[in-house]
């Protein structure tokens, strides 16, 4: 192929990529950009919950609630609501069942850290 034709196609790959139906509106871009900040919230979530709490709440060792296990959570919410529960995993606690150490034994955890875990097991954001 001459080389011509060969910067041609390249040239018409890249027009092709930009594709004018794609443009959002400005409404929707708002709605993208808030869905992609609650994403980002539960991705940070997601990121903390496996390195530091997963070795204990993934499968429920000495009782600790599983992710998106919504008896579970909602029981231990009904007791003091979503503040009780952050500051509890950050001071560590004590249960029926077992212990949990401060901040799952991490203590280099931010406050923030810790709220984004713990909204990511009761799978919601708030
Ligand atoms: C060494 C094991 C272990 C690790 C690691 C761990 N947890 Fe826990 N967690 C527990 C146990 C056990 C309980 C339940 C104790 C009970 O109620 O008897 C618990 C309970 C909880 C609760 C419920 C608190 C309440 O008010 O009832 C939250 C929230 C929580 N953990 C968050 C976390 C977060 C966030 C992490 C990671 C940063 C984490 N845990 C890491 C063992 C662990």
């Amino acid at each position: 192929m001459n080389r011509f034709l060969f910067f041609l196609m390249v040239g018409l790959t890249f027009l092709g990529a930009c594709n004018p139906e794609k443009v959002l509106s400005n409404k929707e871009m708002e709605k993208s950009k808030e869905v992609t900040s609650a994403q980002l919230k539960l991705a940070d979530g997601k990121t903390v919950y496996e390195a530091n709490c997963a070795g204990c709440h993934e499968s429920g060792v000495a009782g600790a609630p599983k992710p998106g296990d919504k008896a579970a959570w909602s029981e231990r919410i009904a007791h003091g609501g979503m503040d009780m529960i952050i500051k509890k995993s950050i001071e560590g606690l004590e249960g029926n069942t077992g212990v949990m150490p401060p901040k799952g034994g991490n203590e280099n955890l931010s406050t923030a850290d810790i709220t984004h875990a713990v909204t990511y097991m009761i799978g919601t954001v708030k």
